[in-house]
């Protein structure tokens, strides 16, 4: 069989990035410009000033991939996108240099979900994992519990019912003084702290085991904050972060091993930017050993958003047959499982 290159651009938020992948698994270049300096100064990101800097930057970054995979966009198969969920003046950008490209080199087009991505960010390094598996996804704007039933065909079995889990960290890293982007500052904070100093709620969803709900708990870390501060005390920094950090991991992983229990699955995958948060992946570790289970989790490169893992979903959705028309548009609220219906058929 030929060889299958695909390749891949993200631009769903404040990352631009360009991918070549070999027969979904292989990455053969993988370009991402951060936009983190520029978002910082206004302690989250700006969708406007995004867009401008996709605009930008999405040519260079393009052209890179390619001369670091060492071809050119005439050998490759298809080239695919991120058209949602993300932000829409920001999925635009990629979808209209995909189309321009795509048009121009006579290549199909494929049009990706941006959470299906993150789930085959798993499949990049780990050859043996095939679906079927359980899936917890943990980034910026979702957190779901999935069961991934076959390539890009996905079960939901829990779903936070307010705020995703990166947007806790988010939420509760400015609020105590840490700054954007929270994720990464809370995990490296809650190395020197200590998890169990403040005791914070962990929130369950009555009737719903494997929903999850974040937003009680950052009013727990606001209101006891506030408390201290009136009271006169002196806060840790590293203290707070290490109980908040300590809280979201544990309901992460109790309802993940739970689901895994329930619906008989042996095989774990985590994904998403809040994936590379080191304590959840040490406490995720030590919960599937103790369950025999095997969990997978992507190096954090393929972690927070990048193409590679575009490259990956599309190669399974192309050899599927699903090929996107050239009125493929950005979708900012795609539902994982949808697909853009009217060009489903293929008409690239
Ligand atoms: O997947 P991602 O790059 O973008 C979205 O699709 O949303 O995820 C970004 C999120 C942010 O909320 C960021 O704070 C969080 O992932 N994140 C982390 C860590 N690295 C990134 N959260 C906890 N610990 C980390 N090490
Ligand atoms: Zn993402």
């Amino acid at each position: 069989m030929d060889n299958i290159y695909i390749l891949a651009i993200e631009s769903s938020c404040d990352e631009t990035a360009a991918s070549v992948v070999k027969n979904g698994r292989e990455v053969l270049s993988n370009v991402i410009s951060s936009q983190i300096a520029l978002h910082t100064q206004y302690g989250g990101v700006v969708p406007e000033l995004a867009s401008r800097k996709h605009i930008e930057k999405i040519n260079q970054v393009i052209g890179a991939a390619l001369s670091e995979s060492g071809m050119t966009l005439k050998q490759m198969t298809a080239v695919a996108v991120t058209y949602g969920p993300g932000l829409v003046g920001a999925l635009l950008v990629g979808v209209s240099a995909a189309k321009a490209l795509a048009y121009g080199a006579g290549l199909p087009l494929v049009g990706v979900h941006h959470i299906e991505g993150h789930v085959s960010a798993n499949f990049i390094e780990h050859p043996d994992l095939k679906p079927p598996f359980l899936c917890l996804i943990v980034s910026g704007g979702h957190t779901h519990l999935a069961i991934m039933k076959d390539y890009g065909e996905f079960e939901i079995v829990g779903r936070t019912r307010d705020d995703a889990a990166g947007e806790a960290f988010d939420k509760v890293a400015r609020a105590i003084g840490l700054g954007y982007p929270g994720g990464p500052k809370i995990d490296r904070a809650a190395k020197e702290g200590n998890p169990h100093a403040m005791e914070f709620p962990r929130a369950k969803i009555e009737g719903c085991p494997y929903d999850f709900s974040f937003s009680g708990l950052k009013s727990a870390v606001l209101n006891f904050l506030n408390h201290e501060k009136m009271a006169g005390h002196e806060v840790s920094q590293a203290d707070l972060a290490a109980s908040f950090q300590n809280a979201v991991v544990e309901v992460l992983v109790n309802r993940t091993i739970l689901a895994a229990k329930e619906y008989g699955i042996g095989e774990v995958a985590i994904a998403g930017g809040v994936a590379s948060n080191s304590a959840l992946r040490a406490a995720m570790t030590a919960a599937c050993e103790k369950e025999k289970l095997r969990l997978f989790y992507p190096s954090p490169i393929f972690c927070t958003d990048n193409a590679a893992m575009i490259g990956a979903a599309a190669y399974y959705e192309y050899k599927k047959g699903r090929k996107s028309g050239w009125d493929l548009n950005a979708v900012p609220n795609l539902k994982l499982g949808e697909r853009e219906k009217e060009s489903a058929g293929g008409k690239s």
